[in-house]
């Protein structure tokens, strides 16, 4: 037996004994053992790889195993593993001012969290201090992290093992001119409707009871929600003039993967609070946190603010990000994400969908896309159907697979595939993508019905 073998072997044993995996029955799942990465591919023991337009989970901006921050990280970890999170310290200094000058407007002081669930966590806990106020709005198509009060915020099914029905979540649905709530014809009219919705429950609620509005800049998990023009600013303007913190949660659509530092450039609105994660270290390291508006920072200038965690701004973590940002900056990854979107995804994308009857919608930006799945055009019912397992789902199942033995590692999301590889991504990669995508796409046509 070669040593391939004995490793993956001895890989998969102690994992199937020891290692208790997110989101899994234990005993119906069979995680692929993966032997090593780079760039915008991974590989098995068993000599497969894998193009990942998944970027792990949506996180890794600019590739796997970039050297300028693999070095970072070493040269870091050879100075200075860890201090507290009570001093100030050159790294965290330098990761916050980098993070802050690229935020929009006056959201310059950061706080530190380990991953996107905490910065949810904790910019709620600022909301509800800041404004006295205890209920928080989220919408029903969204994810925000599976802590308690992020899974309870979040809309999808995800939340229904985790729902505590004491949260103080509010939920309301937001624009979505495809599958749309309102009945609306167009987008603009998707927009007016959904601004009237959302205003209609802040009334019906109380306003003086609602300390924060949440809302995904782009919705990920549930779809790459692009959101109709003015949706966003009409968001803004009900908060003003309600007195509610404004919220967008940029975990997974921050640093680069819409073409801009963050999605919310793309509307030019300003949060109150920013929630950001994943991409800042392109995964390498955990961090998160949540840029903080002036604002709700005087609001803890003289009166502590009652939340921390050990590793807040850990070093390691910050000297990720400060070189994660820098090869961003350097190597223009933000504007060739931009690029990639509108030149080869976005009309690879919509050129497959012309081909292919099953899919029924494109939609996205930069490098966040996403196809829409459908049994039937017309309809528009979905290839399966929401929240399916087995059987039910056997139809994306056979998708998933077809993918993979292509080469191609997919993020499936119900009736839907997001495509999100890395925002560096080379164009000869773009091509491969959506060439596999292309003929695997054969199995959904297949079972229309
Ligand atoms: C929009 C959004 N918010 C929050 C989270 C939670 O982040 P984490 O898993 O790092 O806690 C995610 C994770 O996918 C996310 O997509």
């Amino acid at each position: 037996m070669n040593s391939d073998a004995d490793a993956l072997r001895t890989v998969k044993d102690a994992d199937r004994k020891h290692v208790f995996h997110s989101w899994s029955a234990q005993e119906l799942i069979d995680p692929l053992a993966v032997a090593g990465a780079e760039g915008s591919y991974f590989w098995d023991y068993e000599g497969n790889r894998y193009l990942d337009f998944s970027s792990a989970l949506v996180y890794t901006n600019i590739g796997y195993q970039h050297p300028k921050v693999a070095a970072a990280i070493a040269e870091q970890a050879g100075k200075l593993c860890t201090v507290a999170p009570g001093f100030a310290v050159d790294v965290r200094s330098e990761a916050a001012r980098l993070i802050a000058e690229r935020t929009p407007g006056d959201l310059d002081k950061i706080f530190f969290t380990n991953a996107g669930a905490e910065a949810v966590e904790n910019a709620v806990r600022m909301a509800r201090l800041h404004t006295g106020r205890p209920k928080v709005m989220s919408a029903y198509r969204s994810y925000h992290g599976a802590t308690t009060t992020a899974i309870n915020l979040t809309g999808d099914a995800r939340r229904f093992g985790n729902d505590t029905a004491t949260a103080g979540v509010v939920h309301f649905w937001g624009p979505f001119p495809y599958r749309s709530p309102f009945y609306a014809g167009s987008e603009a009219e998707e927009c007016e409707r959904a601004l009237r919705h959302l205003e209609d429950t802040v009334v019906f609620e109380g306003p003086q009871s609602i300390a924060a509005i949440i809302l995904e800049t782009v919705g990920g998990a549930p779809g790459v929600l692009v959101p109709p023009a003015g949706y966003l600013a009409g968001v803004r303007e009900i908060c003003d003039r309600h007195g509610i913190v404004f919220i967008l949660d940029e975990v997974m659509v921050g640093f680069g993967r819409t073409g801009k530092w963050f999605a919310a450039e793309n509307w030019d609105v300003t949060p109150d609070l920013l929630c950001f994660a994943k991409g800042v270290t392109s995964g390498y390291v955990p961090l998160g946190g949540v840029a903080i508006s002036s604002a709700i920072a005087e609001t803890f200038a003289r009166r502590p603010y009652p939340g921390g965690l050990t590793y807040s701004g850990h070093v390691l973590a910050c000297a990720a990000a400060v070189a994660t940002i820098g090869v961003m900056a350097e190597e223009g990854v933000v504007e060739q994400s931009a690029r990639t979107g509108a030149e080869l995804l976005g009309p690879g994308l919509r050129a497959l969908a012309e081909r292919h009857p099953s899919v029924g919608e494109v939609r996205g930006l930069g490098t966040f896309w996403a196809l829409e799945l459908v049994r039937d055009a017309g309809t528009r019912e979905p290839l399966v159907p929401y929240n399916a397992s087995g059987a039910e789902n056997a139809p994306m199942a056979a998708f998933g697979a077809a993918l993979k033995k292509g080469g191609l590692w997919p993020l499936l999301a119900g009736n839907r595939i997001h495509v999100a590889p890395p925002c560096n991504i080379s164009a000869e990669d773009v091509a491969k993508g959506l060439e596999i995508l292309d003929g695997a796409l054969a199995v959904t046509d297949a079972h229309m019905a």
